[in-house]
């Protein structure tokens, strides 16, 4: 039986992908597939290992890839914070900068074992998360998407986490009553008008539920957000952001303005504002 090459084939799957992804894009992706329908690792394919034939599921996750679907909904998982989250197209996949609030909320916190607020949970990877690095704490995530909430609630069981969720519109119903000592969000804040800069794959495959909001009120989460938490947030109680790089002062004023103190702008490691934090006095 002719076998294959595992260098030509690295080569030319990566070229296949060359008009949605750079070369380095490609060839990380490439990698993906070859660890998980050919348990081969980079080293393998330096070392020209071959292969006997292409697995069926393979050429399956190509034929995706090519038409624009993120890999981690291919494969089905992606990793958060060092630990692997089941994702699927109901769900926004978990970002770096995420992982980064993440990590700026357990500077902050210490070793304290807060009651936890995560609105527009998706995955759950920010609740589940903050859950595991605090083992005493409380954990509630709330969505709009019952789809998404069954997700994270696999997600909670499969990594052994106690948060629990609930589905809501935070719009329409406010937010869960608590008393809460720290309430997180990574609400949609991508404007309409910013489609036309983001990737096919992005557009065409993730949730615009959990991307987009309008351009006539960008900011609409998080006034009711910080609007909300002044009556859920005991005092002493922190607020954490996501947000729109474009709007870290007017995220900052807003938030000021609600009444919260020491409110700071944080920059993510691209060195674009992506995190605002607020405290509440009560
Ligand atoms: C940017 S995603 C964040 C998902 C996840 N927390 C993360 O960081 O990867 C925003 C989430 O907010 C949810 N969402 C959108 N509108 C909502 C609403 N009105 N009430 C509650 N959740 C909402 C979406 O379903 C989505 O899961």
């Amino acid at each position: 039986m002719k076998t294959l090459s595992s260098r030509t084939l690295n080569k030319s799957l990566t070229e296949k992908l060359l008009s949605l992804y750079t070369r380095e894009e490609a060839g990380s992706i490439v990698q993906l597939l070859f660890e998980e329908f050919l348990g081969l690792k980079r080293k393998d394919v330096l070392l020209d290992v071959s292969i006997d034939a292409l697995p069926d599921g393979m050429k399956l996750a190509m034929d995706k890839l090519a038409d624009g679907m993120p890999i981690q909904y291919i494969l089905g998982y992606t990793f958060f914070y060092g630990r692997a989250f089941k994702v699927a197209p109901e769900v926004l996949i978990p970002r770096f900068e995420t992982e980064e609030l993440v990590h700026l909320i357990l500077a902050y916190q210490g070793t304290a074992t807060p009651t936890i607020l995560d609105v527009g949970t998706g995955s759950g990877c920010i609740a589940i998360t903050l859950s595991l690095e605090l083992p005493q704490s409380r954990v509630l995530g709330v969505d709009i998407s019952a789809s998404a909430l069954k997700i994270a609630e696999v997600n909670a069981k499969t990594l052994h986490s106690g948060a629990e969720f609930m589905l809501g519109d935070i719009l329409q119903r406010g937010l869960p009553a608590g008393p809460w000592d720290l309430i997180v969000s990574n609400p949609p804040y991508v404007r309409q008008s910013e489609k036309d800069r983001m990737h096919q794959n992005v557009l065409g495959h993730e949730p615009p539920q959990a991307l987009f909001v309008s351009d006539e009120d960008p900011l609409l989460f998080y006034n009711v957000i910080a609007n909300q938490a002044t009556h859920c947030l005991n005092p002493g109680g922190a607020l954490y952001f996501e947000i729109n790089e474009a709007f870290g002062n007017e995220t900052a004023t807003l938030v000021e303005q609600v009444g919260f103190r020491a409110v700071s702008v944080h920059q993510d490691l691209q060195g674009k504002d992506r995190f605002v934090r607020g405290v509440w006095n009560g």
